[in-house]
Parts: structure tokens; C-alpha cells; sequence
């Protein structure tokens, strides 16, 4: 089953995207959500749970240690891939203290800023890149991984295991852009690529969906402006999937074709 990333420009709606998506799916079987932003806090909130008590870059002996092993790997004659797992890494046996499980549904932050002059995000960026590469998912399983704003993280490699980019496109000239960069570099990485355009009104929409089409974007799916999930952002409460329930059923089907 799939990995899937969500992409797009800052505040295009990834993260309420990854939620709505992790709601829809826990009816299915089992999602864990992977929180690749170094900045944003809030994604636990939009599905209602507790941030897990410590991310996986603290439980690998924080962010010095994992950048040691990354400047060792990098120095090895014989290169062999980084690895910070076991073998058989799967949803039931990732390490306990980094999953917050609320039902089928589980949320795992690779790590967060937390010092001023602490240095790069590097260090995050390889363990998600191992995470993805060496995380099993079986039938009835997903992977969502809410990424930070941009195409930095294509850049980082960790698309390498992942088998599905989902790239969020909200009614922007930047997101048009950004979309026909993500395309490129998801077809470089040999991604599947679907484009979900969000937070549509009768204005916008069409603009948006001529702008795409126009470059040759194939529009994959669409969620619709909700008032109620913006308010519920607005208010740190979770986000209700049964106003945009057809919408994101649509997102699934799509995803699973
Ligand atoms: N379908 C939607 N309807 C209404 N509002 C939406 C919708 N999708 C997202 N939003 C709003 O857009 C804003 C940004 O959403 P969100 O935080 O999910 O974006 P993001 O892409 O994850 O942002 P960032 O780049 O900062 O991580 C929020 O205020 C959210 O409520
Ligand atoms: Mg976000």
C-alpha cells in the first residue's frame, strides 16, 4: 500500500489535506501520518491527537548524533546506504515513544527546530529519507507524509521510497509554478504524480483549473473552500472530515487507480 507525500507552496493546505486524508483512510485500516515540517506544530491537532512524547530524531539521540552518523556515512570509501533502523521496520513495531496512537490512526514527527543557531535540518531530512526507504506497509496500510512548504524535500531524496507525490495546488500563480516544478521532479524521481486542487470557490476554481490545464497539468482531484475546516484550523480543533467527505473519497479513488 501506498507512501505517499504531500506536497505544495506554503499554506496551500498539505497538512489539513494529510488529515482529512488520515480521517478517510482509518475507516480502511491502519495510517501513520509522518510530520516531516521542522517548523509547524499544529498537524496533531487537526486529527484531534497528542503530539507523541518525543520525535524521532530525540528517540536516535538527537540531532548531533544522527548528524555524526551522517557526516561518518558521507566519509566511508565503500559507500553503503544510511540506515538508522532495524530490519523489518513496520506500522507495529516503530518505536512507541514516537507514535501517538489515537484508533488506527498514528502521528510521527521526524524532529523539530528547537534551539536558535542549531544548524541545518540535514539531519531530518536522512531520517526520513531511511524511514521511508526501509518502512513496510502492508494491505490496508498508509503512509502520509506532510512535508514542509516547497520542493526542498525533493531535493533531500526522500522520495526515493515513497511511491505516490500528491502535490496540493490552491488557487495561486505560485502554485501553478510550483506544480509544473513538482511534476518535473517527481517524473526525474519516477513518481506517480496527482495534482488535488484546493480550497475551490466558484471564482477561483475555474481560473485555477484553466491555468493548469493550460501547461498540460492533468488535475487529478479537487477539495472545495470549507468555511468549517478553515474555522477549525483557526481554533487548533480537528478537522471534520464529513464536510469535505466526498471530496477527499474522490482524492482516495484517485490515489488507489
Ligand atoms: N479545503 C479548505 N477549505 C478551507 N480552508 C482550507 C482548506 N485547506 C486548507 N485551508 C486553510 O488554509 C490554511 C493553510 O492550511 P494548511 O496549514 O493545511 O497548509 P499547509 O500547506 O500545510 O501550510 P504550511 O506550508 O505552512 O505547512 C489554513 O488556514 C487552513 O484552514
Ligand atoms: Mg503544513
Amino acid at each position: 500500500m501506498p507512501k505517499i507525500i504531500v506536497s505544495g507552496r506554503g499554506g496551500s493546505g498539505k497538512s489539513t489535506m494529510a488529515a482529512l486524508l488520515a480521517k478517510a483512510l482509518e475507516e480502511r485500516g491502519k495510517v501513520l501520518v509522518i510530520d516531516t515540517d521542522e517548523s509547524n506544530l499544529g498537524l496533531g491537532r487537526m486529527l484531534g491527537q497528542e503530539p507523541p512524547a518525543m520525535t524521532l530524531m530525540g528517540f536516535l539521540g538527537g540531532k548531533s548524533a544522527v548528524r555524526d552518523k551522517l557526516l561518518a556515512s558521507m566519509q566511508q570509501e565503500k559507500k553503503e546506504k544510511l540506515s538508522f533502523f532495524r530490519d523489518n521496520l513496520t506500522l507495529e513495531n516503530l518505536p512507541a515513544e514516537c507514535v501517538s496512537w489515537h484508533g488506527p490512526v498514528g502521528v510521527l514527527r521526524i524532529g523539530k527546530i528547537e534551539h536558535s543557531m542549531e544548524g541545518c535540518a540535514c539531519p531530518m531530512g536522512s531520517i526520513t529519507r531511511s524511514l521511508l526507504n526501509e518502512l513496510q506497509v502492508s494491505e490496508n496500510e498508509w503512509a502520509i507524509v506532510d512535508t514542509e512548504a516547497g520542493v526542498e524535500h525533493f531535493g533531500r531524496g526522500i522520495l526515493e521510497g515513497a511511491d505516490i507525490v500528491l502535490m496540493v495546488a490552491d488557487p495561486s500563480y505560485e502554485s501553478v509554478l510550483l506544480t509544473e516544478k513538482a511534476r518535473e521532479l517527481a517524473g526525474e524521481a519516477n513518481k506517480k504524480f496527482i495534482v488535488v486542487i484546493n480550497k475551490l470557490d466558484e471564482n477561483t476554481g475555474p481560473v485555477l483549473r484553466q491555468e493548469l490545464t493550460g501547461r498540460g497539468i492533468e488535475i487529478g482531484a479537487a477539495l472545495n473552500y470549507s468555511a468549517d475546516v478553515n474555522q477549525a484550523n483557526l481554533t487548533g480543533n480537528p478537522v471534520d472530515i464529513n464536510v469535505l467527505r466526498e471530496d477527499v473519497g474522490g482524492i482516495i479513488d484517485k490515489l488507489a487507480g
